[in-house]
């Protein structure tokens, strides 16, 4: 039987390689996207997609019991949504910080929550992963984007925790740490940056199926960086 696989942030740049990566691999894959995406065309027809919007806990916790009602288990989760934003110090109010608070932890704290306790019910476990940043590692990388390194600072002690109450369980959550994705939005903002140095999404959705594939399974509580030359 296939194993199913949740990704969440699927629509996005990392997200539409990753899909295709796990559906390779001989993932079910199950993807949710934002409440009113259109999604027509965009996935392969074996993709089973549902909706929410991930920054709201209550619609966040229904979208997950119905994908568990539907599919019976969730052996992996690859949560992938987040956002950026600029601004040190002085630029960064209460409100910026909240605004990415709400994308970059909230969006993975209201899924990994119910389904870290959907894992620990299952004799098999989980793997989890989440996306943390370079600016969040490196305060010199991360003082100009506050709101963003700090939001992002956050899911690496979240993995610490859920390592730390998973490990009896089987439940291994990872933080993969991309440097500058090359995606169109980037090669827009920076075009004058050499664009081969950086790392794309494909290889950090191969990197991804290691994690949680046969071969990384021996890893516990692994922090990965991907920065290709950048
Ligand atoms: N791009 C980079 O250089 C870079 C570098 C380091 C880390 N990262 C991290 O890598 C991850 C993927 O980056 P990316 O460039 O692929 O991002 P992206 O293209 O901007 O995609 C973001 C995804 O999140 C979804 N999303 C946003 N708000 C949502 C909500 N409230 N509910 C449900 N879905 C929501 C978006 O869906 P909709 O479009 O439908 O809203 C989209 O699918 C992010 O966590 C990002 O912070 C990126």
């Amino acid at each position: 039987m296939k194993k199913n696989i949740l990704v969440t942030g699927a629509t996005g740049n990392l997200g539409n390689a990753t899909v295709a990566q796990f559906r390779q691999d001989g993932f079910q894959v199950i993807v949710i996207v934002s409440r009113g995406r259109k999604t027509k065309g965009q996935f392969p027809e074996d993709v089973v997609v549902y909706e929410a919007d991930l920054t709201n806990e209550d619609d966040t916790t229904t979208v997950i019991s119905e994908v568990v009602k539907d599919h019976g288990s969730i052996d992996a989760a690859l949560l992938l949504v987040g956002g950026f934003s600029a601004g040190g110090i002085k630029e960064t109010s209460g409100v910026a910080l909240s605004k990415m608070f709400s994308l970059n932890f909230n969006t993975a704290y209201f899924v990994a929550r119910p389904v870290f306790l959907q894992m620990q019910s299952q004799t098999s476990g989980g793997r989890i992963v989440l996306v943390g940043s370079r600016p969040a590692l490196v305060a010199r990388d991360g003082k100009n984007y506050l709101a963003y390194a700090l939001s992002k600072s956050l899911l690496f002690k979240l993995a610490e925790f859920l390592n730390a109450e998973g490990g009896s369980s089987n439940i291994v959550t990872s933080v993969i740490v991309p440097s500058t994705i090359d995606t169109p939005e980037n090669r827009k903002a920076m075009p004058g940056k050499n664009f081969d140095d950086w790392v794309t999404p494909e290889e950090i959705a191969s990197t991804m199926a290691f994690l949680i594939g046969e071969k990384g399974s021996v890893l516990r509580e692994p922090i990965v960086k991907v920065y290709g030359n950048s």
